[in-house]
Protein backbone atom coordinates (compact mmCIF):
# COMPACT_ATOMS: atom_id res chain seq x y z
CA UNK A 1 0.00 0.00 0.00
CA UNK A 2 2.68 2.30 1.05
CA UNK A 3 4.77 1.02 -1.87
CA UNK A 4 2.54 1.94 -4.26
CA UNK A 5 1.50 5.22 -3.10
CA UNK A 6 5.07 6.36 -3.65
CA UNK A 7 5.29 5.07 -7.15
CA UNK A 8 6.77 1.32 -6.44
CA UNK A 9 9.58 2.89 -4.86
CA UNK A 10 10.20 0.09 -2.99
CA UNK A 11 9.65 -2.83 -5.28
CA UNK A 12 12.12 -0.73 -7.15
CA UNK A 13 14.93 -0.70 -4.52
CA UNK A 14 13.83 -4.35 -3.94
CA UNK A 15 14.67 -5.07 -7.80
CA UNK A 16 18.05 -3.48 -7.52
CA UNK A 17 18.79 -5.69 -4.61
CA UNK A 18 19.18 -2.42 -2.37
CA UNK A 19 16.50 -4.21 0.05
CA UNK A 20 16.92 -7.89 0.49
CA UNK A 21 14.44 -8.44 3.94
CA UNK A 22 17.14 -9.82 5.98
CA UNK A 23 16.87 -9.41 9.70
CA UNK A 24 18.22 -6.10 10.95
CA UNK A 25 18.38 -4.60 7.17
CA UNK A 26 16.87 -1.10 8.12
CA UNK A 27 16.04 1.06 4.65
CA UNK A 28 14.90 5.02 4.61
CA UNK A 29 12.63 6.56 2.24
CA UNK A 30 11.89 9.65 1.22
CA UNK A 31 8.26 10.11 0.65
CA UNK A 32 8.88 13.56 -1.48
CA UNK A 33 4.92 14.54 -0.27
CA UNK A 34 3.38 11.64 -2.01
CA UNK A 35 1.71 10.58 1.32
CA UNK A 36 2.05 12.39 5.04
CA UNK A 37 4.78 10.97 6.12
CA UNK A 38 7.89 12.55 5.14
CA UNK A 39 9.96 9.27 5.26
CA UNK A 40 9.35 5.40 5.39
CA UNK A 41 11.42 2.96 7.21
CA UNK A 42 11.30 -0.52 5.37
CA UNK A 43 12.53 -3.33 8.09
CA UNK A 44 13.93 -6.72 7.36
CA UNK A 45 12.03 -9.17 8.69
CA UNK A 46 14.53 -12.03 8.00
CA UNK A 47 13.33 -15.52 6.74
CA UNK A 48 9.95 -16.56 7.26
CA UNK A 49 10.47 -20.12 9.36
CA UNK A 50 12.77 -18.53 12.02
CA UNK A 51 9.96 -15.64 12.43
CA UNK A 52 8.29 -15.09 15.67
CA UNK A 53 6.98 -13.05 18.25
CA UNK A 54 10.55 -12.17 19.66
CA UNK A 55 11.35 -11.32 15.79
CA UNK A 56 8.88 -8.69 16.27
CA UNK A 57 9.95 -7.54 19.41
CA UNK A 58 13.33 -6.97 17.90
CA UNK A 59 12.42 -5.22 14.86
CA UNK A 60 10.15 -2.78 16.19
CA UNK A 61 13.35 -1.87 18.76
CA UNK A 62 15.39 -1.46 15.92
CA UNK A 63 13.56 0.64 13.58
CA UNK A 64 12.14 2.68 16.45
CA UNK A 65 15.63 3.55 17.54
CA UNK A 66 16.77 4.03 13.48
CA UNK A 67 13.97 6.51 13.61
CA UNK A 68 15.00 7.92 16.22
CA UNK A 69 18.58 8.76 15.09
CA UNK A 70 16.70 10.99 11.47
CA UNK A 71 15.48 12.87 14.71
CA UNK A 72 11.53 11.45 14.03
CA UNK A 73 8.87 12.73 16.86
CA UNK A 74 6.29 10.63 15.51
CA UNK A 75 6.17 7.27 14.06
CA UNK A 76 3.88 5.23 12.82
CA UNK A 77 3.75 1.52 12.12
CA UNK A 78 1.81 -1.56 10.35
CA UNK A 79 1.37 -4.87 12.43
CA UNK A 80 4.45 -6.48 11.18
CA UNK A 81 3.96 -9.90 11.35
CA UNK A 82 0.39 -9.89 11.30
CA UNK A 83 0.41 -10.82 7.23
CA UNK A 84 2.42 -13.55 6.27
CA UNK A 85 4.01 -14.08 9.53
CA UNK A 86 0.97 -15.50 11.40
CA UNK A 87 0.72 -13.97 14.62
CA UNK A 88 -2.19 -13.04 16.22
CA UNK A 89 -2.96 -9.38 16.44
CA UNK A 90 -2.79 -8.78 20.31
CA UNK A 91 0.35 -10.91 20.55
CA UNK A 92 1.60 -8.52 17.27
CA UNK A 93 0.63 -4.94 19.22
CA UNK A 94 2.36 -6.10 22.07
CA UNK A 95 5.56 -7.11 20.86
CA UNK A 96 5.48 -3.61 18.44
CA UNK A 97 4.92 -1.73 22.00
CA UNK A 98 7.63 -3.61 24.32
CA UNK A 99 9.74 -3.79 21.36
CA UNK A 100 9.94 0.35 20.69
CA UNK A 101 9.71 0.75 24.32
CA UNK A 102 12.44 -1.17 25.35
CA UNK A 103 14.37 -0.73 22.24
CA UNK A 104 14.28 3.19 23.03
CA UNK A 105 15.33 3.59 26.52
CA UNK A 106 18.47 4.91 27.45
CA UNK A 107 19.18 5.78 31.13
CA UNK A 108 20.00 9.72 30.95
CA UNK A 109 18.76 10.94 34.30
CA UNK A 110 22.06 12.05 35.95
CA UNK A 111 23.01 13.82 32.68
CA UNK A 112 22.67 17.61 32.01
CA UNK A 113 22.91 17.77 28.22
CA UNK A 114 19.48 17.42 25.79
CA UNK A 115 20.24 13.76 23.61
CA UNK A 116 21.61 14.76 20.32
CA UNK A 117 17.98 13.52 18.23
CA UNK A 118 15.37 14.20 20.81
CA UNK A 119 13.32 11.51 21.92
CA UNK A 120 10.07 9.90 19.75
CA UNK A 121 6.86 11.52 21.20
CA UNK A 122 4.02 8.72 19.50
CA UNK A 123 4.52 5.35 18.29
CA UNK A 124 0.81 4.71 16.38
CA UNK A 125 -0.27 1.05 15.38
CA UNK A 126 -2.18 1.49 11.98
CA UNK A 127 -4.87 -1.26 10.87
CA UNK A 128 -7.17 -1.00 8.44
CA UNK A 129 -9.27 -3.81 9.32
CA UNK A 130 -12.10 -2.27 12.19
CA UNK A 131 -12.25 -6.07 13.21
CA UNK A 132 -8.90 -6.52 14.89
CA UNK A 133 -9.19 -3.11 16.66
CA UNK A 134 -10.19 -4.66 20.03
CA UNK A 135 -7.21 -7.10 20.27
CA UNK A 136 -4.60 -4.73 19.26
CA UNK A 137 -5.87 -2.71 21.56
CA UNK A 138 -5.52 -4.79 24.14
CA UNK A 139 -2.17 -5.91 23.27
CA UNK A 140 -0.80 -2.30 23.08
CA UNK A 141 -1.78 -1.95 26.68
CA UNK A 142 -0.97 -4.89 28.16
CA UNK A 143 2.58 -4.58 26.23
CA UNK A 144 3.06 -1.07 27.75
CA UNK A 145 2.29 -2.44 31.50
CA UNK A 146 4.89 -5.08 30.91
CA UNK A 147 7.46 -2.93 28.69
CA UNK A 148 6.86 -0.13 31.30
CA UNK A 149 8.07 -2.58 34.05
CA UNK A 150 11.14 -3.57 32.58
CA UNK A 151 12.31 0.16 32.46
CA UNK A 152 11.02 0.11 35.75
CA UNK A 153 13.40 -2.43 36.74
CA UNK A 154 16.17 -1.09 34.38
CA UNK A 155 15.86 2.07 36.05
CA UNK A 156 16.64 1.19 39.80
CA UNK A 157 19.29 -1.33 38.59
CA UNK A 158 21.26 1.41 36.73
CA UNK A 159 20.97 3.78 39.54
CA UNK A 160 24.30 4.60 40.69
CA UNK A 161 24.35 2.96 44.56
CA UNK A 162 24.65 6.34 46.00
CA UNK A 163 21.23 7.01 44.59
CA UNK A 164 19.70 3.46 45.15
CA UNK A 165 20.37 2.65 49.17
CA UNK A 166 18.46 0.04 51.06
CA UNK A 167 16.03 3.23 52.39
CA UNK A 168 15.74 4.42 48.73
CA UNK A 169 14.98 0.81 47.82
CA UNK A 170 12.05 1.04 50.59
CA UNK A 171 10.86 4.36 49.34
CA UNK A 172 10.30 3.35 46.23
CA UNK A 173 8.38 -0.02 47.38
CA UNK A 174 6.37 2.38 49.63
CA UNK A 175 4.97 4.39 46.44
CA UNK A 176 4.29 1.47 44.32
CA UNK A 177 2.01 0.13 47.30
CA UNK A 178 0.35 3.26 47.56
CA UNK A 179 -0.53 3.95 43.39
CA UNK A 180 -1.13 -0.04 43.57
CA UNK A 181 -2.99 -0.61 46.02
CA UNK A 182 -0.51 -3.43 47.87
CA UNK A 183 0.28 -3.94 51.46
CA UNK A 184 3.94 -2.69 52.56
CA UNK A 185 6.04 -3.64 55.59
CA UNK A 186 9.57 -2.87 55.97
CA UNK A 187 11.35 -4.50 58.67
CA UNK A 188 14.18 -2.44 60.60
CA UNK A 189 17.10 -3.98 62.33
CA UNK A 190 15.42 -4.55 65.80
CA UNK A 191 12.77 -6.61 64.06
CA UNK A 192 15.36 -8.35 62.00
CA UNK A 193 17.18 -9.14 65.42
CA UNK A 194 13.40 -10.46 67.07
CA UNK A 195 13.25 -12.45 64.19
CA UNK A 196 16.61 -13.97 63.97
CA UNK A 197 17.64 -12.72 60.44
CA UNK A 198 21.59 -13.18 61.45
CA UNK A 199 22.38 -13.27 57.25
CA UNK A 200 20.97 -9.93 56.45
CA UNK A 201 22.50 -8.94 59.62
CA UNK A 202 25.34 -10.26 59.66
CA UNK A 203 26.23 -8.62 55.62
CA UNK A 204 24.63 -5.20 56.91
CA UNK A 205 27.11 -4.65 59.77
CA UNK A 206 30.33 -3.61 57.78
CA UNK A 207 28.04 -0.47 56.44
CA UNK A 208 26.44 3.03 57.45
CA UNK A 209 23.33 2.42 55.91
CA UNK A 210 20.41 0.33 57.81
CA UNK A 211 19.36 -2.81 56.16
CA UNK A 212 15.24 -2.90 54.93
CA UNK A 213 13.43 -6.13 54.78
CA UNK A 214 10.94 -5.21 52.15
CA UNK A 215 7.63 -7.30 51.92
CA UNK A 216 5.02 -6.21 49.38
CA UNK A 217 2.01 -8.01 49.24
CA UNK A 218 -1.06 -7.96 46.01
CA UNK A 219 -3.93 -9.53 47.07
CA UNK A 220 -5.70 -10.34 43.95
CA UNK A 221 -7.69 -13.25 45.17
CA UNK A 222 -8.74 -12.72 48.75
CA UNK A 223 -10.34 -16.04 49.09
CA UNK A 224 -7.38 -17.90 48.46
CA UNK A 225 -5.28 -19.14 51.02
CA UNK A 226 -2.00 -19.26 48.33
CA UNK A 227 -0.13 -16.66 47.61
CA UNK A 228 2.93 -16.86 44.95
CA UNK A 229 6.45 -15.91 46.85
CA UNK A 230 8.87 -13.59 44.67
CA UNK A 231 12.24 -12.77 46.63
CA UNK A 232 14.94 -10.88 45.01
CA UNK A 233 18.45 -10.37 46.23
CA UNK A 234 19.08 -6.53 47.36
CA UNK A 235 22.36 -5.73 47.52
CA UNK A 236 22.65 -2.10 46.85
CA UNK A 237 25.72 -2.08 46.78
CA UNK A 238 28.48 -5.24 46.55
CA UNK A 239 32.61 -4.11 47.10
CA UNK A 240 32.87 -8.05 48.56
CA UNK A 241 32.91 -6.60 52.15
CA UNK A 242 36.11 -8.07 53.97
CA UNK A 243 37.07 -10.89 51.07
CA UNK A 244 36.91 -7.20 48.78
CA UNK A 245 36.43 -7.19 45.29
CA UNK A 246 39.27 -6.39 42.65
CA UNK A 247 38.78 -2.35 41.80
CA UNK A 248 38.56 -3.50 38.63
CA UNK A 249 35.22 -3.11 37.42
CA UNK A 250 33.93 -3.30 40.56
CA UNK A 251 31.55 -0.37 40.02
CA UNK A 252 29.11 -2.91 38.32
CA UNK A 253 28.24 -4.10 41.29
CA UNK A 254 25.95 -0.99 41.78
CA UNK A 255 23.62 -3.16 39.80
CA UNK A 256 23.58 -6.20 42.67
CA UNK A 257 20.04 -5.31 43.81
CA UNK A 258 18.79 -6.19 40.28
CA UNK A 259 16.85 -9.43 41.86
CA UNK A 260 15.07 -6.86 44.01
CA UNK A 261 14.18 -4.71 41.23
CA UNK A 262 13.00 -7.40 39.29
CA UNK A 263 9.87 -8.66 41.62
CA UNK A 264 9.21 -5.08 42.75
CA UNK A 265 8.69 -4.31 38.83
CA UNK A 266 7.29 -7.83 38.53
CA UNK A 267 4.50 -6.46 41.28
CA UNK A 268 4.07 -2.80 39.28
CA UNK A 269 2.74 -4.70 36.08
CA UNK A 270 0.93 -7.54 38.42
CA UNK A 271 -0.58 -3.93 40.31
CA UNK A 272 -1.53 -2.65 36.91
CA UNK A 273 -3.34 -5.95 35.42
CA UNK A 274 -4.87 -7.13 38.48
CA UNK A 275 -4.60 -11.04 38.13
CA UNK A 276 -6.55 -12.71 40.77
CA UNK A 277 -4.43 -14.31 42.04
CA UNK A 278 -2.06 -13.37 45.15
CA UNK A 279 1.68 -12.25 45.07
CA UNK A 280 4.15 -10.99 47.51
CA UNK A 281 7.44 -9.96 47.00
CA UNK A 282 10.36 -10.15 49.37
CA UNK A 283 13.56 -8.29 49.06
CA UNK A 284 16.26 -8.38 51.37
CA UNK A 285 18.15 -5.30 51.17
CA UNK A 286 21.70 -4.30 52.50
CA UNK A 287 25.08 -2.72 51.18
CA UNK A 288 28.19 -5.20 51.44
CA UNK A 289 31.25 -2.98 52.75
CA UNK A 290 33.83 -3.77 55.20
CA UNK A 291 33.22 -1.58 57.61
CA UNK A 292 35.03 -1.87 60.69
CA UNK A 293 32.34 -4.31 62.03
CA UNK A 294 32.25 -5.57 59.34
CA UNK A 295 31.49 -9.74 58.98
CA UNK A 296 34.83 -11.20 59.04
CA UNK A 297 35.58 -14.51 57.27
CA UNK A 298 36.23 -17.38 59.97
CA UNK A 299 32.80 -15.71 61.35
CA UNK A 300 29.54 -17.74 62.28
CA UNK A 301 26.34 -16.94 61.60
CA UNK A 302 22.88 -18.40 62.54
CA UNK A 303 20.05 -17.74 59.68
CA UNK A 304 16.45 -17.38 60.71
CA UNK A 305 15.46 -20.99 60.36
CA UNK A 306 18.11 -21.93 62.62
CA UNK A 307 20.63 -23.20 60.28
CA UNK A 308 24.10 -21.86 61.21
CA UNK A 309 26.46 -20.84 58.30
CA UNK A 310 30.46 -20.47 58.45
CA UNK A 311 31.56 -17.26 56.51
CA UNK A 312 34.29 -18.69 54.03
CA UNK A 313 33.89 -15.42 51.94
CA UNK A 314 32.28 -12.46 52.89
CA UNK A 315 31.86 -12.08 49.18
CA UNK A 316 29.32 -14.78 48.75
CA UNK A 317 26.89 -12.25 50.77
CA UNK A 318 23.72 -13.05 48.46
CA UNK A 319 23.44 -16.66 49.81
CA UNK A 320 23.20 -15.31 53.47
CA UNK A 321 20.97 -12.63 53.07
CA UNK A 322 18.30 -15.01 50.74
CA UNK A 323 19.32 -17.63 53.22
CA UNK A 324 16.86 -15.13 55.73
CA UNK A 325 14.46 -14.15 53.22
CA UNK A 326 13.93 -17.77 51.66
CA UNK A 327 13.23 -18.63 55.42
CA UNK A 328 10.86 -15.60 55.49
CA UNK A 329 9.02 -16.55 52.86
CA UNK A 330 8.69 -20.49 53.76
CA UNK A 331 7.62 -19.24 57.48
CA UNK A 332 4.63 -17.13 56.05
CA UNK A 333 3.37 -19.98 53.66
CA UNK A 334 4.32 -18.26 50.44
CA UNK A 335 4.65 -21.29 47.96
CA UNK A 336 5.48 -21.57 45.40
CA UNK A 337 8.98 -19.64 45.82
CA UNK A 338 10.99 -18.01 42.77
CA UNK A 339 14.29 -16.29 44.09
CA UNK A 340 15.78 -13.76 41.39
CA UNK A 341 19.63 -13.00 41.94
CA UNK A 342 22.98 -12.11 40.89
CA UNK A 343 24.36 -14.44 42.59
CA UNK A 344 27.57 -15.99 40.98
CA UNK A 345 30.24 -14.83 38.25
CA UNK A 346 30.20 -18.56 38.40
CA UNK A 347 26.80 -18.59 36.32
CA UNK A 348 28.67 -16.45 33.57
CA UNK A 349 31.49 -18.53 33.45
CA UNK A 350 28.95 -21.32 32.74
CA UNK A 351 25.79 -19.52 30.67
CA UNK A 352 27.51 -16.21 29.24
CA UNK A 353 25.53 -13.21 28.67
CA UNK A 354 22.90 -15.01 27.27
CA UNK A 355 20.85 -17.28 29.42
CA UNK A 356 19.42 -17.33 32.79
CA UNK A 357 20.47 -20.10 34.78
CA UNK A 358 17.90 -22.05 36.64
CA UNK A 359 18.05 -24.29 39.51
CA UNK A 360 15.15 -25.77 41.62
CA UNK A 361 13.88 -28.61 44.26
CA UNK A 362 10.72 -29.10 42.02
CA UNK A 363 10.39 -30.70 38.09
CA UNK A 364 6.80 -29.22 37.83
CA UNK A 365 7.69 -25.63 38.68
CA UNK A 366 10.51 -25.35 36.92
CA UNK A 367 9.05 -26.60 33.82
CA UNK A 368 6.12 -23.88 34.17
CA UNK A 369 9.27 -21.13 34.51
CA UNK A 370 10.89 -22.49 31.51
CA UNK A 371 7.35 -22.30 29.69
CA UNK A 372 7.17 -18.68 30.37
CA UNK A 373 10.47 -17.32 29.49
CA UNK A 374 9.96 -19.44 26.17
CA UNK A 375 6.79 -17.76 25.67
CA UNK A 376 8.17 -13.77 25.69
CA UNK A 377 11.46 -14.82 24.17
CA UNK A 378 13.48 -14.96 27.40
CA UNK A 379 16.72 -17.26 27.37
CA UNK A 380 16.91 -19.94 30.26
CA UNK A 381 18.58 -23.38 31.13
CA UNK A 382 17.82 -25.47 34.07
CA UNK A 383 21.32 -26.73 35.78
CA UNK A 384 21.64 -29.66 37.89
CA UNK A 385 20.69 -30.17 41.44
CA UNK A 386 22.35 -33.13 42.49
CA UNK A 387 23.10 -34.33 46.55
CA UNK A 388 26.53 -35.39 45.45
CA UNK A 389 27.00 -31.46 45.59
CA UNK A 390 25.75 -30.66 49.17
CA UNK A 391 29.41 -32.26 50.65
CA UNK A 392 31.02 -29.07 48.88
CA UNK A 393 29.57 -26.65 51.48
CA UNK A 394 30.11 -28.75 54.57
CA UNK A 395 31.60 -26.96 57.51
CA UNK A 396 33.77 -28.39 60.15
CA UNK A 397 32.42 -25.88 62.66
CA UNK A 398 28.83 -24.98 61.60
CA UNK A 399 25.94 -26.26 59.52
CA UNK A 400 26.74 -25.02 56.75
CA UNK A 401 29.65 -23.21 55.42
CA UNK A 402 29.11 -20.32 52.31
CA UNK A 403 31.14 -21.11 49.65
CA UNK A 404 31.16 -24.14 47.61
CA UNK A 405 34.62 -23.81 46.06
CA UNK A 406 35.56 -22.85 42.15
CA UNK A 407 33.94 -26.06 40.54
CA UNK A 408 30.04 -25.84 40.22
CA UNK A 409 30.07 -22.59 41.80
CA UNK A 410 26.64 -21.90 40.68
CA UNK A 411 25.04 -24.61 41.32
CA UNK A 412 26.83 -25.32 45.38
CA UNK A 413 25.54 -21.35 45.49
CA UNK A 414 21.73 -22.27 44.26
CA UNK A 415 21.95 -25.81 46.47
CA UNK A 416 23.11 -23.45 49.61
CA UNK A 417 19.86 -21.56 49.35
CA UNK A 418 17.75 -24.44 48.33
CA UNK A 419 19.07 -25.36 51.93
CA UNK A 420 16.52 -22.70 53.34
CA UNK A 421 13.62 -23.93 50.97
CA UNK A 422 12.54 -26.64 53.56
CA UNK A 423 9.81 -28.43 51.03
CA UNK A 424 8.11 -25.39 49.01
CA UNK A 425 8.78 -25.83 45.64
CA UNK A 426 11.28 -23.04 44.58
CA UNK A 427 13.00 -22.08 42.03
CA UNK A 428 16.33 -20.31 41.77
CA UNK A 429 17.17 -17.74 38.98
CA UNK A 430 20.89 -16.74 38.72
CA UNK A 431 20.77 -13.52 36.48
CA UNK A 432 24.74 -12.55 37.20
CA UNK A 433 25.38 -13.00 33.54
CA UNK A 434 22.32 -11.44 31.79
CA UNK A 435 21.51 -8.47 34.24
CA UNK A 436 24.07 -6.26 32.44
CA UNK A 437 24.66 -5.98 28.73
CA UNK A 438 27.75 -4.25 27.16
CA UNK A 439 26.44 -4.06 23.61
CA UNK A 440 22.90 -2.96 22.25
CA UNK A 441 21.18 -5.50 20.08
CA UNK A 442 17.58 -5.84 19.51
CA UNK A 443 15.50 -4.29 22.39
CA UNK A 444 18.66 -4.45 24.72
CA UNK A 445 20.52 -1.63 25.20
CA UNK A 446 23.20 -0.96 26.83
CA UNK A 447 23.18 -1.52 31.07
CA UNK A 448 20.57 -2.65 32.82
CA UNK A 449 18.35 -5.18 30.47
CA UNK A 450 15.52 -6.42 33.24
CA UNK A 451 15.94 -9.61 32.20
CA UNK A 452 13.63 -12.30 33.87
CA UNK A 453 10.51 -9.45 34.48
CA UNK A 454 8.77 -10.64 31.40
CA UNK A 455 9.12 -14.14 32.26
CA UNK A 456 7.90 -13.46 35.88
CA UNK A 457 4.35 -11.77 34.85
CA UNK A 458 3.67 -13.91 32.37
CA UNK A 459 4.36 -17.10 35.04
CA UNK A 460 1.81 -15.28 37.37
CA UNK A 461 -0.52 -14.53 34.23
CA UNK A 462 -0.04 -18.53 33.27
CA UNK A 463 -0.41 -19.30 37.25
CA UNK A 464 -3.69 -17.31 37.45
CA UNK A 465 -4.90 -19.60 34.32
CA UNK A 466 -4.66 -22.73 35.83
N1 LIG B 1 27.30 -10.25 43.23
C1 LIG B 1 28.27 -11.25 43.06
C2 LIG B 1 28.07 -12.07 41.78
C3 LIG B 1 28.23 -11.35 40.47
C4 LIG B 1 29.38 -11.48 39.75
C5 LIG B 1 27.20 -10.61 39.95
C6 LIG B 1 29.53 -10.85 38.54
C7 LIG B 1 27.33 -9.95 38.73
C8 LIG B 1 28.49 -10.09 38.03
C9 LIG B 1 28.24 -12.22 44.25
O1 LIG B 1 27.88 -11.67 45.45
C10 LIG B 1 29.63 -12.75 44.42
O2 LIG B 1 30.48 -11.97 44.73
N2 LIG B 1 29.80 -14.05 44.21
C11 LIG B 1 31.08 -14.66 44.34
C12 LIG B 1 30.89 -15.92 45.13
C13 LIG B 1 32.18 -16.60 45.54
C14 LIG B 1 32.90 -15.74 46.56
C15 LIG B 1 31.87 -17.94 46.10
C16 LIG B 1 31.60 -14.96 42.96
O3 LIG B 1 30.82 -15.35 42.09
O4 LIG B 1 32.79 -14.75 42.74
MN1 LIG C 1 29.55 -10.82 46.47
ZN1 LIG D 1 26.70 -9.98 45.35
Amino acid sequence: MVDKALDGAITQLIAAGEIKGKSGELTLVHSLGKIPAKRVVVAGLGKQAQFNVDSIRRVSAEASRFARSKAARRVATIVHGGGVGGVEPDRAAQAITEGAILGLYRFRRHMSKEPDNGDIQELLIVERDEAKRAQLEKGRDVGSVVAEAVVFARDMINEPANFMTPSIMADIARNLASECGMELTVLERPQMKEMGMGGLLGVSQGSHQDPKFIVLSYKGDAGSPKTVGLIGKGITFDSGGISLKPSEDMGEMKGDMAGGATVMAVMRAVGRLKPKINVTAVIPATENLPGGSALKPGDVIKAMNGKTIEIISTDAEGRLILADALSYAVKNGLSPAVDVATLTGAVRVALGDVTVGVFSNNDELSKKVMVAAAEVGERMWQMPMFEEYKEQYKSDVADVKNTGGRYGGAITAAQFVGEFAGDTPWVHLDIAGTSLSKKEKGYVVKGATGVTVRTLVNLIVNLEAE
